[in-house]
C-alpha cells in the first residue's frame, strides 16, 4: 500500500526537479520531469548512463500520448489492445511537444509507454505531467524489480522511494517501433510477440541495425559474476538459476519450479541479484542458468540471459 501522503510528497520530489522510484508492473523506474532538462540530466547522472541513450517516456493514456506523438492506426490498435501495461511503442514525435529532447537523445522519434501499476498511475496524475523514467539501476547492472534493489544500486541518488513491493510482470516492456504500416520489435519485454502479432495479423519486424533501438547494448543486465547459459547438469561449485529440475546440491535459485515462463519471467531479476551475491558472498566460481524455452515471455527472458552473460 503506497498511501497518498507518499503520493503527494512523491509529486513535490518531481515537480521540483527531483527523482522518484516509481514502482511499475514491469521493474521499477527512475522517474524524472519529462519536460525538463534539468531534471533528465540527473537522471543520466544518478544512472551513470551514456547521455545518447533515449528514455521512455509514461503517460497516463491515449490523450496524454497524442499530445507528444503521431498516433498511426496501427499504434491505436496496439495501445487499445495492451495499454496501460508492459508496451512501450516508438512512434513519430510530434514537434514542440515539450518534452526535453534530452530525454529523446535528439532522434525525431519518442518512446511512449502508459504502466499499468496503480501507484505510477497516481503519481502520474499527482504529478500531472509525462515522466520519463529508465529503469531504477546504475547503467549495465540489474534491473530493479523491489525497493531493495533500487537502494542497493542508487542509494542516496534517488531522492525518493515509493515502495509497493515486488514487480508483478519482473522484465522490461516490450518495445515496438511503429512506422506506418510497419511494426518492428526493439526488444522482447513483457508482452508476448504472439499476442502483438496476433492483433497486427503479421510478423514483427527485425530491426535493420542498432541505430533502431540506440540502447541494446550487448553486454547489459550485468551481473558481477560470470554466467553461463543453456546448463542442464551445473557443477557443485556454481549457482544454478533453475527453470523447474534442480541438482540435489548446490545453491539453487529456482525461477519457476512448474516451468511457467510467466512466473519465471517475474523472479528473473531478483534471482539473478540473489545468485550474484551468493557467488561473492559464499566463493562460489559463478552463475549457471538452466536452458530456457524461446516461445511466450521466454525470448524476453533469454534476451536479458544472454546479455547478462555477454563479455564485458
Ligand atoms: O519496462 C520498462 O520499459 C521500464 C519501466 C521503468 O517502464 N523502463 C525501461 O527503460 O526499461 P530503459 O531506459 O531501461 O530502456 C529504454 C529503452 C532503451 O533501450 C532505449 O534505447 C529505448 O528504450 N528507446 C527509448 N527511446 C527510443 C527511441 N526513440 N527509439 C528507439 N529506442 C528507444
Ligand atoms: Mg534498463
Amino acid at each position: 500500500m503506497t498511501p497518498d501522503v507518499e503520493i503527494a510528497r512523491a509529486a513535490a520530489v518531481i515537480r521540483a526537479g527531483g527523482l522518484v522510484a516509481m514502482p511499475t508492473e514491469t521493474v521499477y523506474g527512475l522517474a524524472a520531469d519529462a519536460t525538463s532538462d534539468a531534471a533528465v540530466a540527473r537522471i543520466f547522472e544518478a544512472k551513470g548512463r551514456p547521455s545518447f541513450n533515449p528514455l521512455i517516456i509514461h503517460v497516463e493514456g491515449v490523450a496524454m500520448a497524442e499530445r507528444y506523438a503521431l498516433i498511426p492506426p496501427l499504434a491505436r490498435r496496439l495501445i487499445d489492445r495492451f495499454w496501460p501495461g508492459a508496451l512501450t511503442l516508438v512512434l513519430p514525435r510530434k514537434e514542440a511537444s515539450g518534452i526535453s529532447l534530452l530525454a529523446g537523445a535528439g532522434l525525431p522519434t519518442i518512446a511512449l509507454r502508459a504502466p499499468a501499476h496503480r501507484v505510477a498511475q497516481a503519481l502520474l496524475k499527482a504529478a500531472d505531467r509525462p515522466l520519463a523514467a529508465p529503469s531504477a539501476n546504475r547503467s549495465g547492472s540489474i534491473s530493479p524489480t523491489t525497493a531493495a534493489h533500487v537502494r542497493q544500486s542508487l542509494g542516496a541518488r534517488v531522492d525518493l522511494v515509493l515502495d509497493a513491493g515486488p514487480c508483478r510482470v519482473g522484465v522490461e516492456s516490450t518495445i515496438v517501433k511503429v512506422d506506418g504500416e510497419r511494426a518492428i520489435l526493439l526488444r522482447p519485454g513483457g508482452v508476448a510477440r504472439e499476442d502483438i502479432e496476433r492483433v497486427i495479423g503479421a510478423a514483427l519486424e527485425r530491426p535493420a541495425g542498432s541505430i533502431e533501438a540506440p540502447g541494446m547494448l550487448e553486454s547489459h543486465y550485468a551481473p558481477t559474476a560470470r554466467l553461463r547459459l543453456n546448463v542442464a547438469a551445473p557443477s557443485t561449485d556454481e549457482a544454478y538459476l533453475a527453470f523447474g529440475p534442480a541438482p540435489q546440491s548446490g545453491r539453487v535459485f529456482q525461477l519457476s519450479a512448474a516451468q511457467d515462463l510467466v512466473e519465471a519471467a517475474a523472479n528473473l531479476f531478483a534471482q539473478l541479484h540473489a545468485a550474484d551475491r551468493a557467488v561473492s558472498e559464499g566463493g562460489l566460481s559463478g552463475i549457471a542458468a538452466a536452458p530456457i524455452p524461446s516461445d511466450g515471455l521466454g525470448e524476453a527472458i533469454n534476451d536479458r540471459l544472454r546479455r547478462a552473460a555477454a563479455r564485458r
